[in-house]
């Protein structure tokens, strides 16, 4: 029994043996297997008290109302940007994202950090406004679908969202070619997220030289199973610059600049 019970302990998932032990002796589990935490990809039992925070519930709506994430809950990827963010307040530097769709994540950014306020810095906000370029895309990407996301593609949207902040600085066109108009020499925050690979990489490597030192870098799609391309590209990129990606349980990577 006691090897039943320590190979069940080491294989199980935790919620699986906590079933298990459940059905053996009824009344035993303890609440450590309450669910704090289950949406997009992510299931926990661990604190997340900062969803519930003012400022925090605040901004996330500041971006949810603007339908970027197709209904979905992102909470904790949210998180991470403002994390991020925060960090980029106290190093300087501009904002960047590469990918904005209907400005999810860059409005509530805006909105966490007051950005508006910030009148010597700019959050330049990169997108094609046209989706995925299929000339982008290898084979591999096709197959797993990156083409099947339709996007809003509504530029003129995206400008009434953002025309209260003067800092603010939309730039339309496809990533590679558009990334000459971003005159900034120093970056502090740098969200990056286009669902292709080659894209990711030419904007990684643009900014790479103007990444101030503690700068982060927020890759959104590099743990999900549909983007292992970008996952491929990112560990290539990472090495070649001697620099670790930190993979989180959100499906982000994250980078800091040495
Ligand atoms: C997943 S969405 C971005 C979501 C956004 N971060 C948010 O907060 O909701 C990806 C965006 O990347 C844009 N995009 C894809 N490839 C691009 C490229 N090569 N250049 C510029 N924009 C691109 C698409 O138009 C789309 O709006």
């Amino acid at each position: 029994m006691r090897i039943l019970k320590d190979a069940a302990k080491q294989y199980l998932p935790e919620r699986l043996s906590g079933a298990l032990r459940e059905l053996l002796h009824p009344g035993s589990t303890k609440p450590l297997e309450r669910i704090t935490y289950d949406q997009d990809g992510l299931i926990t039992m661990h604190n997340c008290d900062f969803m519930h925070q003012d400022a925090f519930t605040r901004a996330y709506l500041a971006g949810d109302v603007l339908g970027s994430w197709f209904g979905g809950k992102v909470h904790w990827r949210v998180h991470v940007l403002f994390w991020a963010a925060e960090r980029a307040l106290r190093l300087g530097g501009d904002f960047i994202e590469c990918g904005v769709h209907l400005g999810g994540f860059s409005r509530a950014v805006v909105e966490y950090v007051d950005f508006g306020r910030l009148t010597d810095r700019t959050f330049y906000l990169l997108d094609s406004f046209e989706g995925v370029s299929k000339e982008h895309l290898s084979e591999e990407e096709k197959k797993r679908g990156i083409l099947d996301y339709e996007y809003a593609n509504d530029y003129e949207a995206v400008c009434r969202t953002f025309q209260q902040f003067d800092n603010v600085k939309i730039i339309k066109g496809l990533i590679p070619d558009s990334l000459s108009q971003v005159d900034c020499e120093n970056v502090g925050f740098l969200s990056i997220d286009l669902n292709s690979a080659v894209p990711e990489i030419a904007a990684a490597e643009f900014f790479w030289e103007r990444l101030l030192p503690g700068a982060t870098v927020v890759l959104d799609d590099y743990g999900w199973e549909k983007h292992l391309a970008q996952k491929h590209a990112f560990d290539k990129f990472a090495e070649s610059r001697n620099v670790p990606i930190l993979s989180l349980p959100t499906g982000q990577g994250v980078i800091i600049k040495p």
